[in-house]
């Protein structure tokens, strides 16, 4: 079975809408007939300053959501990355493989640096990236499940896996982004050009997973739509409709185009009053078993003991492979 491996960070204490309809319910279905690797990436969480309690509870608050959609343990190996210690350790390697220019073109250490002042930034910012090709390269992935503004990080750990496989030895598989287009950037409700984000969203404008369900469709009634009167995906003329149209289409897995017919004549409240339900429809269950596996945390840190204890075997495997190549003496 092809290997699927992806990651994502504890920083908030819901995951929203962006993070499950671009990336984490792909990891669900990926597992029927992959072999997945899924983490909390709580050693990029730190890149920026985190109160360490709050991380904790974080970390294991994402975890209950994660088992709470799917995510089947028996299938996938899903772990906390700072007990996999190969990730620190490759990604020192894969920094000394990188150019100080190719670590400075990526948009997400651009877009986030300037907000505090590249000088305020941490190196760990900086180096993010490629920390996060080693979390991929460790495990030779043939798929990294993710949402488009990843697709800057996945070329370049291509990039890096490429060279250190042509200056060494082959060692790394190049993986290949597994991005799907429908839903691969959701919208901000407020501000439809922009993607939906933890960090950038106005409260108003996510839609968080662990909300109380009556603030969840408060939003999706409120949500920004476009001038005009017509109910029609369009990205570039309506695209607060074409979001919540996306945005339904995912959840009930009816075509845009169906929906468009479906909807012929009526107005933005109809359909944001439908597509408010069918959130309260979908988060109240996922909320409710999200809370009962918090409930039990012994249950919750041994799948995660036990979900780093296969993905370190894996991983330390490719670490002793890579620290050989490179000319590292192996202990005695
Ligand atoms: P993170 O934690 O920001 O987001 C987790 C996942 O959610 C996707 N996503 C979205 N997709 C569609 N629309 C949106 N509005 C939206 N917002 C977020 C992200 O693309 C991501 O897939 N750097 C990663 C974490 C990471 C990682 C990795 C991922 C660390 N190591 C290795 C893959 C492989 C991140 O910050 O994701």
């Amino acid at each position: 079975r092809p290997r699927v491996l992806s990651g994502i960070q504890p920083t908030a204490d819901s995951f929203h809408f962006g993070n499950y309809l671009g990336a984490l319910r792909q990891w669900v279905d990926l597992q029927r007939d992959h072999q997945p690797f899924f983490f909390i990436a709580d050693l990029h969480a730190i890149t920026v300053e985190q109160d360490p309690k709050v991380l904790r509870e974080r970390s294991l608050r994402a975890a209950a959501q994660l088992l709470a959609m799917g995510i089947d343990p028996a299938r996938s190996s899903i772990f906390i990355q700072s007990q996999v210690p190969a990730h620190a350790q490759l990604g020192w390697v894969l920094q000394c493989l990188t150019g100080f220019g190719e670590a400075r073109r990526m948009t997400q250490f651009k877009d986030k640096s300037a907000k505090q002042g590249e000088g305020a930034a941490s190196v760990g910012l900086f180096t993010y990236p490629v920390l996060q090709a080693a979390d991929i390269l460790l495990y030779r992935p043939h798929y990294v499940p993710v949402g488009e503004d990843q697709r800057q990080h996945l070329e370049l750990t291509r990039d890096l896996a490429q060279r250190f496989n042509s200056r060494y030895k082959k060692t790394f598989r190049l993986p290949e982004p597994y991005i799907l287009k429908a839903t691969a950037k959701i919208a901000d409700l407020q501000e439809p050009t922009r993607k939906m984000s933890k960090s950038a969203s106005s409260a108003a404008g996510i839609i968080d997973m662990l909300d109380d369900p009556k603030v969840s469709a408060k939003k999706v009634r409120s949500a920004v739509t476009d001038s005009g009167s017509e109910i029609r995906f369009d990205t570039e003329e309506k695209p607060g409709v074409s979001n919540l149209l996306t945005i339904h289409s995912a959840l009930t897995g009816t075509a845009i185009g169906d929906l468009e017919q479906e909807y012929a004549g009526r107005g933005y409240g109809d359909l944001k009053k439908d597509l408010a339900e069918i959130v309260v429809d979908f988060v109240t269950p996922f909320r409710e078993r999200t809370l009962e596996l918090l409930d039990d945390q012994a249950h919750l840190t041994s799948v995660l003991q036990q979900g780093a204890e296969a993905a370190g075997a894996v991983a330390e495997a490719t670490l002793r492979d890579v620290y050989q190549r490179v000319g590292f003496v192996a202990a005695a």
